[in-house]
């Protein structure tokens, strides 16, 4: 189902589109692919808005940490927003301390995508297009990417990304969705329990940078191998969690290269609602929203606080492209970039 959204300030308008299955359903806008709200049944049947957002398109056009957009060319951090590749040297924008943070000033979370409504096999989906031009925020090579959105039977909402180049580039693509399973007005995150499959995790610098080291997260409050509520250990004085004022770090996910596993799982106590998360991707950002401060009003027009929703975003290792140990990032014009990551919602009581 598609309705307008509003218009951008060039003229250019936005539409919503809203997939459904029956049992859940999640809508999003062309501007930046945003998810702007998930609506899955609690434990006791009644409808909840998982994912923080805005009732408005003014809101998602102003200042907001990426609030559920499709991000790239590089989700994550690149150090000093430099780079080279066959011996060309490249410098981004720096839009995050030093750093180019999720692909500029003009990132793929604030551009207008084409879209197309989708059957697949009797579950709605979109396909959303986006033409980013050679050098477009600095990156080289014009780019074709396409992100699929599909609500399935099973209740998982998939995403499959694609690209192609006809230029050596680098990409890495995610999606930036802040979710709350106690609703997303509910207050911080904190008392969510929260598994990764990751049997180690990536130290930063001050600037959030990867050290380079690939630590076990064994005997330290990254270990979430079991089920662990988020805030247990968050506020343990070291200083991994210091730099990042809380958990904002890329864990390595076991069994990379074997194509789609399960990956994470979180649970809210309170609602019921369970999410589980399926990728193909070598890691995720398990960030725990630490620094919304409250100046941004939810869709009930509520405060988002610090850590009022967290992200699962699944993606390649941060500053990749400097690091010559992490799993490579570039992208072939010979070669097709595909990637998919899926949230699966239930009810399930731990
Ligand atoms: C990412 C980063 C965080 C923060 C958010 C947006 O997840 O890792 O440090 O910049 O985006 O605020």
């Amino acid at each position: 189902m598609k309705s307008y959204f509003g218009s951008l300030p060039n003229g250019n308008e936005v539409y919503k589109y809203k997939l459904t299955n029956g049992y859940m359903s999640v809508e999003i806008i062309s501007y930046g692919g945003i998810i702007t709200n998930i609506n899955a049944p609690n434990s006791k049947g009644k409808d909840t808005d998982v994912v923080l957002g805005f009732n408005t398109l003014d809101q998602y056009i102003g200042e907001h940490p990426y609030f559920g957009a499709i991000i790239g060319r590089y989700g994550n951090r690149i150090a000093n927003g430099k780079f080279s590749l066959n011996g060309i040297d490249y410098q981004l924008a720096i839009n995050n301390g030093k750093n180019s943070l999720h692909g500029g000033l003009i990132g793929f979370d604030k551009v207008s995508w084409s879209v197309k409504e989708l059957n697949n096999n009797g579950d709605p989906g979109i396909k959303l297009t986006y033409f980013s031009k050679d050098m477009e925020e600095g990156y080289p090579g014009n780019l074709q990417i396409d992100v699929t959105y599909i609500l399935t039977k099973e209740n998982e909402l998939k995403f499959f990304y694609e690209a192609i180049t006809d230029t050596l580039t680098i990409i890495n693509l995610t999606n930036h969705s802040y979710f709350n399973l106690g609703g997303e007005s509910s207050g911080d995150i904190l008392d969510h329990f929260v598994s990764i499959n990751a049997n180690s995790y990536l130290p930063v610098d001050e600037n959030l940078i990867p050290t380079g080291e690939i630590r076990n997260v064994k005997n330290t409050p990254f270990d979430f191998i079991e089920m662990k509520k988020i805030g247990l250990e968050i506020e343990i004085q070291n200083n991994q969690l210091i730099y990042g004022k809380g958990y904002d770090h890329c864990w390595v996910l076991n069994d990379y290269g074997e194509g789609i596993r399960k990956i994470a799982e979180v649970n809210n106590l309170a609602t019921g609602i369970n999410m589980e998360v399926y990728s193909d991707q070598p890691g995720v950002q398990f960030y725990t929203g630490n620094f919304l401060e409250g100046s941004l009003k939810s869709k009930e027009l509520k405060k988002y606080e610090k850590r009022s929703g967290f992200c699962l975003e699944t993606q390649h290792f941060p500053d990749s492209p400097n690091q010559p140990s992490f799993p490579n990032v570039i992208l072939d014009p010979d070669k097709k970039y595909e990637t998919q990551t899926w949230y699966k919602f239930s009810t399930k009581k731990y």
